[in-house]
């Protein structure tokens, strides 16, 4: 029998996933978001009176994208060349595709027509400039698109088919898994549902707005969605409506009664308050995710902030500073901008101090409000006094989570 490789799937009659599955990526947008599951670059292939690509892959990964269009067709012929958004893992076989059918029409926005020139000023190409409520028929189907501006580039859009009941929406309700199954119906949702928060802390949160207002606009638009294809990872065809309930909890950044503790400590005074301050939120009903940051991933300590309502963060004082290994942490979360948080800064000093003021600038730097300014400082080492009243700050806190 012969070999079987680089099938597309089918997702309804004449839709096809014709992505690529990068099982090796660890680390995604360069050294900052760690992918301990890789990732797939999804792309879909209608294929009606006319065809349609939505969106390509990754460069490395172009002849997989390409073989499993010859699987399909072949020749291969694209009508329209969608481009949802431009970033590489999206766009990098462009001009692969283009070369491949250089009659593709392609279909995007202003913007992401603007990203394309910059990237590939050398590649001449048919286009028109799609807008919301821009319709584009291929046969017995329809191509429709809503942009989606900063969700998560200025190019950002969604393709939607009507007559599917099928959302394209890129970036958005993505997850960073490789696996050799499609759907939602086919993996533990529990962990595509853990990948999904961890994909929104570490590259959406900053657009919580952003994504509730989108959110409502298409609420309103009363799209009949039966299923959700994003670009990474698997497609929502089981509960699609769990993801998008998830988001609209996410955009509230409110979370549950929970709080993150991250640390690192020298000689252990400041992990034993980071234990009593653990041990006092505990003790007020809230759960707790205690992570001592160089032994931790930082994007895994950034998804467990989502849904938590607290972030407590503890450093010793080393040459009138914080350690470094928490600094990044903290640089994460000015940019990230976590919604409705409330933060405390905590740690040991030997003679000068100066790490427990940097902490709260930069916890306030990044919008989260304090619980207690200065935050419980030690000189030397905690007595029992001192893990009490990081005991009574933990309660405390509890209180204001649950309250
Ligand atoms: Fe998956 Fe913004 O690229």
């Amino acid at each position: 029998m012969a070999a079987d490789f680089n099938q597309p799937v089918s997702i309804t009659d004449g839709v096809y996933w014709v992505g690529a599955i990068d099982w090796n990526i660890r680390y995604f947008h360069g050294p900052t978001f760690s992918t301990h599951r890789g990732t797939t670059y999804n792309a879909y292939f209608i294929v009606d009176e006319k065809t349609a690509l939505v969106d390509t892959v990754y460069e490395p990964f172009k002849e997989e994208l390409i073989a499993r269009l010859k699987r399909i067709q072949d020749p291969v012929q694209i009508d329209y060349l969608v481009v949802n958004h431009t970033e590489s893992d999206h766009a990098g076989a462009f001009p692969a595709i283009m070369e491949l059918c250089p009659g593709a029409h392609v279909l995007c926005t202003q913007r992401a027509f603007e990203s394309l020139k910059a990237h590939y000023p050398n590649l001449d190409f048919n286009y028109t400039i799609v807008k919301t409520g821009t319709s584009i028929s291929l046969g017995k189907r329809s191509l429709n698109f809503i942009e989606a501006p900063m969700l998560h580039w200025p190019d950002s859009m969604f393709t939607y088919i009507p007559e599917e009941s099928l959302l394209i929406p890129n970036d958005a309700f993505g997850q960073h898994i490789a696996t050799t199954t499609r759907f939602d119906d086919e993996i533990d949702v529990g962990l595509i549902m853990d990948e999904a928060a961890k994909y929104y802390a570490n590259i959406l949160m900053p657009f919580n707005n952003l994504i509730g207002k989108k959110l409502e606009e298409i609420q309103k638009m009363n799209l009949d969605i039966k299923i959700i294809a994003p670009s990474h990872g698997v497609i929502w065809r089981k509960d699609p409506g769990r993801i998008v309930a998830a988001y609209a909890r996410w955009v509230e950044g409110k979370g549950d009664a929970k709080a993150v503790i991250a640390y690192d400590t020298m000689w252990l005074a400041t992990e034993k308050m980071a234990h009593a301050l653990m041990d006092g939120l505990v003790a007020g009903g809230c759960e707790v995710k205690l992570f001592k940051l160089s032994v931790s991933d930082r994007s895994d300590v950034i998804k467990e902030i989502l849904d938590a309502r607290a972030v407590l963060v503890g450093s010793p004082t080393i040459n009138n500073d914080i350690l470094p290994v928490v600094s990044p942490l903290l640089d994460e979360l000015v940019g990230l901008r976590p919604k409705n948080k409330i933060g405390l800064a905590f740690g040991a000093y030997g003679w000068g101090g100066g790490a427990q003021k940097i902490l709260e600038e930069r916890l306030k730097a990044a919008k989260i409000e304090l619980l207690a300014e200065p935050g419980p400082t030690v000189k030397w080492v905690p007595g029992a006094e001192d893990l009490q009243r990081c005991y009574e700050l933990g309660q405390e806190m509890a209180l204001r989570i649950k309250g």
